[in-house]
């Protein structure tokens, strides 16, 4: 890991590389304010595990890292202080000799990783225009949409999705599309953001704080992570919760809390994994965007048989998505003695 103050921007920028035991670390770089750069800090190491476990579970041969710009109280995000921070991560991801790739994360978007290219080539999801493959949130919520319908198969017996109530909280680039999928496939949709702005998205609107407290079928986390608590669990009114906000649990514990009560929450690590899938197989593999695709829509495959080994084995669906992470990494190992 490595820690600097932005030569150019002044800003806190970190980089943490968790594994690189399945190939080079890969994971987003993330524009965000905190009350405390060591927050950011904290954040990114959080982060870059999570990765690890995403790309693992996935089957991807990249380990897992990420990138954090911490915009510190007080401190105005003006265009050319972004584009100089943005600067200063790239030279700090060009500082680790191509064992990290940067992408897109929440606060970032393709446009901000052709000012990163500037600094380094080791980033993904630039614009089309600029030989990338573009926004990973679509793939990102085309993957949330298959974990959806997968849990909804094991909650409901039926991936369909008409006439359920599904409640988004989070709009920012992925929560807004699962929002469009859900809708399409006929759900009633209750969205929820900390931009008041967002009310007139044309959904349904409920208060953030209140958002994951709603009577629901379904409700999704999309926006930032640490919302699963110990405290909200007993709160906690629809039985299947599943979405793409990355380290949604306070603690592994909250796993168990969860199921405890007969609620059925799939690993985020896992209904999250579309974008790193998409946009690795397709940037780096050679896959075309059809094969790609496919790859982000057996997500639901996946949940399945996680909520499916949970059931069966009476443990918990982080448990089942750990022992495939757990797997993969093993036989790599066996792979290299
Ligand atoms: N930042 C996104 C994630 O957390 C997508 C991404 C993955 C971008 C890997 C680049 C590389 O999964």
């Amino acid at each position: 890991m490595k820690v600097r103050r932005g030569p150019r921007s002044g800003l806190p920028v970190v980089v943490a590389i968790h594994s690189r035991a399945l190939g080079p670390a890969a994971g987003g770089i993330r524009l965000r304010r905190y009350p405390d750069w060591r927050d950011g800090l904290a954040d990114a190491l959080r982060l870059s595990e999570a990765m690890t476990a995403k790309n693992a579970a996935a089957g991807l041969d990249f380990g897992g890292g990420k990138s954090v710009i911490a915009v510190e109280p007080g401190v105005e995000l003006t265009p050319s202080l972004r584009e100089a921070a943005l600067l200063d991560v790239g030279e700090l991801i060009e500082s680790f000799g191509g064992t990290y790739f940067g992408g897109p994360d929440v606060g970032t978007g393709p446009d901000d990783m052709v000012v990163v290219r500037r600094s380094t080539s080791r980033v993904f999801c630039l614009p089309p225009e600029h030989g990338g493959t573009g926004s990973s949130s679509i793939p990102t919520a085309l993957g949330v949409f298959a974990a959806v319908r997968a849990g909804a198969r094991h909650v409901f017996g039926s991936p369909d999705l008409a006439g359920r109530t599904v409640v988004i909280s989070g709009l920012g680039s992925v929560g807004a599309l699962v929002a469009r999928h859900v809708a399409s496939a006929g759900a009633r949709v209750v969205v929820s953001d900390v931009d008041s702005s967002k009310r007139d998205s044309g959904y349904e609107w409920v208060d953030p704080e209140k958002a994951l407290r709603t009577p629901a079928d379904i409700v999704v986390p999309a926006a930032v992570g640490g919302v699963l608590s110990p405290e909200l669990v007993p709160e906690l009114a629809a039985p299947l919760v599943v979405g793409p906000a990355n380290n949604q649990l306070t603690a592994d514990a909250v796993a168990d809390e969860l199921a405890a009560r007969g609620i059925v929450w799939v690993p985020d690590f896992i209904a999250s994994a579309g974008g790193a899938v998409y946009t690795l197989l397709r940037e780096v593999e050679g896959l075309d965007e059809a094969a790609a695709n496919a790859r982000v829509e057996a997500i639901g495959a996946t949940v399945s048989a996680v909520l499916d080994g949970a059931r069966d084995n009476g443990t918990t669906p982080l448990r089942e998505a750990r022992r495939l992470v757990e797997a993969r990494l093993a036989s790599q190992r066996a792979f290299e003695s």
